[in-house]
């Protein structure tokens, strides 16, 4: 196991980052950059043992300050959207950025994918992990209380890459923190072959501008079931009035059990090079998005065009909107608790 860092950049502000290396004994490498918290690669190995990188991004911090749809970031204070940018916490009302048409999304118009994150190396026989540590300030993005973030970011000798948020604050606030990587398991071309399986029996149905109706619908009988392995793109175009309004798959899924443990939200298959990566969390549920707004305007990593569905991802998560919708899971942080969530995603071949 082993980690390395070298110099990734500066930001308009002048703040300097870094690029860290986490490298396993079976060759495995995942690379991490202290600005946004961004996975940038995640190398792991084919059936035959060839490594292809799995994450779409850029190579510089060029491309992730100008050129991003938050690519392998770090999503907070609150994951997806917000209802026209507004909430009430016990009898008071805030106010967020609208950085998405009416809507808040991603935590505002400087989220944590766009802060500069204070880094820490651990290392042991075991797992090689980086401590990432943010201090958000009341009012931040007009969210309350000053909230203390640590994520840190593990690789294991199992071909595991483990997530953990933590957080406190210092008074009522809202919370639900991500990752936003759009993997391609194949290493290039879109992700339509790739098939997968959800742990989840139902789904948080949206309306045209993407926020939750505040429904919980079955997902028996739709284009959303994939209780079975199945094909993405087998059934990404059928005539659907819930696939319409999103392009494609850009849904919460109500993940089995709504307790916290720990369990498995998903496993993803690429026929081609067998590669496997299964998604574990304690969160309730997991936004799975196809790639729908990508459109062929950004280039990535060694030029590559992104064309719609050219990454997916799978953001556990807490529900989009819980603020405003009280038959969801509460996201209410409050003084003197925890707020603590695992995330992990592990490659296999089969
Ligand atoms: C959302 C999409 C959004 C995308 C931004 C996803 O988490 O669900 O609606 O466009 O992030 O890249």
């Amino acid at each position: 196991m082993k980690i390395t860092s070298d110099h990734f950049g500066v930001t308009p502000e002048g703040q300097e980052v870094q690029l860290f290396s986490l490298t396993n004994d079976q060759g495995m490498a995942v690379k991490i950059t202290n600005f946004g918290g961004i996975i940038t690669a995640i190398n792991v190995p084919d059936r035959n043992g060839k490594l292809d990188d799995v994450v779409l991004g850029h190579e510089t911090l060029e491309g992730y300050l100008h050129r991003s749809r938050y690519f392998g970031a770090l999503i907070g204070r609150y994951a997806n959207r917000i209802a026209h940018g507004r909430f009430c916490l016990r009898g008071a009302a805030y106010t967020l950025a609208k950085n998405n048409g009416e809507n808040h999304l991603h935590g505002g118009l400087k989220g944590f994918d766009k802060v500069v994150w204070s880094a820490r190396e651990i290392q042991d026989s075991e797992v090689a992990s980086l401590e990432l540590t943010y201090r958000s300030k009341d009012g931040e993005e007009g969210y309350p209380g000053n909230l203390e973030t640590r994520v840190t970011y593990g690789l294991t000798n199992g071909n595991e890459l483990r997530i953990e948020y933590f957080a406190t604050t210092d008074q009522n606030t809202i919370l639900n923190l991500t990752n936003h990587s759009y993997f391609n398991l194949a290493g290039g071309g879109t992700v339509l072959d790739h098939q997968l399986a959800i742990n989840a029996d139902n789904f948080t149905p949206v309306n045209k501008g993407l926020i939750p109706t505040g429904e919980i619908r079955s997902v028996k009988d739709t284009p959303l079931d994939f209780t079975c392995r199945t094909a993405i793109g087998a059934r990404i175009n059928n005539h659907d009035e819930q696939l319409c309004f999103a392009g494609g798959y850009d849904h919460n899924f109500v993940l089995r059990t709504e307790t916290e443990t720990f369990r498995k939200a998903a496993t993803v298959y690429e026929p081609m090079t067998g590669r496997v990566m299964e998604v574990s969390t304690t969160q309730p549920g997991m936004q799975f998005y196809s790639g729908n707004f990508l459109d062929g305007s950004i280039a990535g990593k060694s030029g590559r065009v992104y064309i719609k569905h050219s990454g997916c991802c799978f953001e556990t998560q807490h529900f989009p909107d819980s603020p405003n919708q009280p038959s969801f899971p509460s996201t209410l942080l409050k003084p003197g608790e925890e707020y603590r969530h695992t995330t992990s995603f592990k490659f296999s071949v089969e």
